[in-house]
């Protein structure tokens, strides 16, 4: 059986970037996948700590697994729900790739380099978020890891780890599928970065300080669609899908595609030859308000007692799969 794996931080509400380039993709494979494959989604909890955390922690955790339910994911007997921290061979694993991982490859890591670009002081969790994300992904052999575009360096960080130690140790780790194929795996043509609405430029992120830049999940959908209303846009007068010379209005096509269920190409053709910038906003600014409220209202059901017991269940076979990985790791470096 493949595994299909992922993880969100949970730092904070999550933002409709999260949402449309991470957690839908996944909820969507999970469903269609998951009588054949392993399906793991966890809480990278020690990946949280690197940064501040915005409220609870803990409070944190579980609304970022609830979320997984109301955006519809089906639970059966393989799809496991996971804390990072609850599974102490993570960090174990992690070492053992520090071992492996050279400084130079970590050092090239852009997300790495944009963390701390401006600190004075920028703590070692930072630097070393890739390797503890690569083990993440080794101990449970998955091959298919759907993740935003920002996240693609690490897969390829991960491959090269898992291909290194296979020559040196054997056959242990599977070696995740390439950036290409987890593309494909996802049925798109190319990963997924959805803009912050102000600065269509760079990617929509909580970190962020601009309110209007980013729809957070529990904005209300009035204010969601107020921040739709108000997006960047430019002075081409042309509805015409190019992320580089109409970043603004590619942004609000891709999201348009995603939050309706559409094809892209479909969206972009119906708006093909249209000059009116402000309808387009009304149509997508009306649909992410119609997908927020249902979402919500989704939400509003999930207990919190729900979700521990999916975590009882889920951190049992997480552990026990993790240590078994682990055990043959122990052992390929004489430490058992
Ligand atoms: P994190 O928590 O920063 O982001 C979670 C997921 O959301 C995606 N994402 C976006 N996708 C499209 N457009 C955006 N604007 C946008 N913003 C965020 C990210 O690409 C990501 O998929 N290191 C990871 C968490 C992690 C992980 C793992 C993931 C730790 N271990 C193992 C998969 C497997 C992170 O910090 O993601």
């Amino acid at each position: 059986m493949k595994t299909i794996l992922t993880g969100i931080r949970a730092n904070s509400v999550l933002t409709l970037g999260n949402y449309l380039g991470a957690l839908l993709p996944m909820v969507r494979l999970a469903n269609e996948h998951s009588k054949d494959s392993q399906v793991n989604i966890f809480v990278p909890d020690l990946h949280s700590i690197i940064s501040d955390v915005d409220g609870d922690l803990q409070e944190n955790i579980i609304r970022s697994l609830k979320y997984y339910l109301a955006a519809g994911l089906e639970i059966n007997e393989n799809v496991h729900i996971y804390r990072q921290s609850h599974v102490p061979a993570h960090s174990e694993l992690c070492w053992i790739l520090n071992c492996v991982a050279t400084m130079g490859e970590t050092s090239r890591m852009i997300q790495y380099k944009e963390k701390s670009k401006g600190q004075e002081s920028c703590n070692v969790g930072i630097f070393d978020y890739p390797i503890l994300m690569a083990a993440d992904i080794l101990l449970y052999s998955a091959e298919f890891i759907p993740l935003g575009e920002d996240q693609f360096q690490h897969i390829e960080l991960t491959r090269n780890l898992a291909m290194r130690f296979n020559n040196k140790y054997g056959e242990i780790f599977t070696v995740p599928a390439s950036t290409a194929e987890q593309v494909k795996f996802m049925g798109m043509e190319n990963g997924l970065r959805i803009r912050d609405l102000l600065n269509p430029e760079k990617k929509m992120s909580k970190s962020t300080a601009a309110e209007n830049s980013k729809i957070m999940l529990d904005d209300t959908p009035e204010k969601a669609a107020k921040k739709i209303m108000s997006a960047t846009t430019d002075s081409f007068d042309k509805i015409k899908f190019d992320m580089w010379t109409q970043p603004g209005i590619s942004n609000l096509l891709q999201i348009e595609a995603l939050v309706t269920d559409a094809p892209l190409q479909d969206v972009i053709s119906t708006w093909a030859g249209e000059t009116h910038y402000g309808d387009l906003k009304k149509k997508v600014a009306e649909d992410v308000s119609v997908m927020l409220e249902e979402f919500q209202n989704n939400l509003s059901k999930i207990s919190d007692e729900e979700v521990y017991k999916l975590l009882e269940s889920g951190e049992k076979y997480a552990n026990e799969v993790a240590n078994a990985k682990l055990f043959e790791v122990q052992k390929a470096f004489n430490l058992r």
